[in-house]
């Protein structure tokens, strides 16, 4: 109690010294020399506690790496505090504050967010130390190529396993082996969420699978796509209340595996995936924690299969032997949640990594 307490007020402590030290920068850079008719501003009250007292905190603030957020993406802001409280990162400063561009370490920039033309993108020159970091968490299939953007950023962030900075949540290893993982009481077969159902997100393949499957077993369906809306606080229960989950990417790309795996993992429900090859998820999930449409000549065998393991309580059992070593990470399921992860997991590597980066072409290597 009394160190995190200590820790928040500490914290706060940092906050209010880096904000004096980024007020005086702007002063500094703004108001230098000041013109003699002109009043400096007076110091924010706020200042007036630490800044003296403090002056060890500012220099750790201030060497952090500064990291600009140019454009929110789709506008869901969060507080920054919240990479610290959700992911115990904190080591760069991040900001969204424009004014700051010039002393940024890395600035990241929302691909879906850049205009055709290119308006938007930060001013030229571009300070020699600053990266750019093109983040972008969408599949091929569902990316603009917007032309111009070859050659300008130094650093990915995406979910491919081979991005600069790639983002998804890991399992975690345990230390001790947990013998009493308890599946959660199934009341369902099968189910399936589908919020976002529009042909162009490349959808037709998992649509196409789902009706042959349907034809041989129940699909409790839900989701904006079905009518049958699911509450944030309903999403984790609902899963875990059933056998398998379909976890039906909207397009196959290599690596695109995304928290429509996690959410059954984490809730205690067997995936049944449909996306790249197998080998591919074995690169991050366990081989027998999850069933593969690809393992299976078709629908009918797949429908069969889970039928047969319904009945078979031990079988079942099976796929959860990896809770004994690993333990999943529940995603934050909230929309305006949704960037609160790549742009922490941004925050982290350019504390980790200082080193000079050439911009590559980022189409080549996300395309091919
Ligand atoms: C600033 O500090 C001085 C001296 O400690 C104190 O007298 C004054 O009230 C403080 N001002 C504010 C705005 O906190
Ligand atoms: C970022 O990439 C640009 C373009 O290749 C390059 O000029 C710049 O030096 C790079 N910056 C860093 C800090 O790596």
């Amino acid at each position: 109690m009394t160190s995190s307490t200590t820790g928040s007020s500490l914290g706060r402590l940092g906050l209010i010294v880096t904000l004096g030290g980024v007020i005086s920068l702007i002063i500094m850079f703004f108001w230098s020399p000041p013109p003699k008719y002109c009043p400096l501003p007076l110091p924010r009250p706020e200042q007036n506690k630490s800044v003296e007292s403090k002056s060890s905190l500012t220099d750790a603030e201030e060497d952090k790496p500064v990291l600009l957020i140019w454009i929110w993406p789709l506008n869901h802001k969060f507080d920054f505090s919240e990479c610290k409280t959700m992911y115990n990162i904190d080591g760069c400063q991040l900001t969204d504050d424009r004014s700051l561009y010039s002393n940024a370490d890395a600035v990241l920039i929302f691909h879906k967010a850049i205009s055709w033309h290119l308006t938007n993108l930060p001013p030229s020159p571009r300070p020699p130390f600053q990266k750019w970091i093109w983040f972008h968490v969408e599949s091929p299939t569902n990316t603009h190529k917007i032309p111009g953007l070859e050659n300008l950023f130094n650093l990915t962030l995406s979910y491919r396993h081979d991005a600069d900075i790639p983002v998804r949540l890991n399992l975690i290893t345990r230390k001790k082996p947990d013998e009493e993982f308890v599946i959660p009481k199934k009341d369902k077969l099968v189910c399936w969420i589908v919020s976002n159902n529009g042909a162009r997100s490349g959808v037709g393949t998992r649509n196409k699978y789902y009706q042959e499957l349907s034809k041989y077993i129940q699909v409790n369906m839900f989701g904006k796509a079905y009518a049958k809306f699911l509450g944030y606080d309903e999403y984790y229960p609902t899963l875990a209340s059933c056998k398998f989950y379909l976890s039906f990417e909207n397009s196959i790309h290599k690596d695109y595996i995304t928290e429509k795996m996690n959410g059954p993992l984490a809730a205690g429900t067997v995936p049944v995936v449909l996306g790249p090859p197998r080998k591919n998820y074995e690169n991050f999930y366990p081989r027998d924690a999850f069933i593969h449409v690809n393992d299976f000549p078709d629908a009918k065998s797949l429908a069969e299969y889970l039928l047969q393991l319904d009945k078979d309580e031990e079988a079942y059992r099976r796929f959860f032997n990896w809770r004994k070593y690993l333990s999943p990470t529940p995603h934050l399921i909230l929309k305006k949640q949704e960037f609160i992860l790549p742009i922490c997991t941004a925050c982290d590597h350019i504390a980790r990594h200082r080193e000079y980066k050439e911009a590559h072409d980022i189409y080549e290597w996300y395309f091919n």
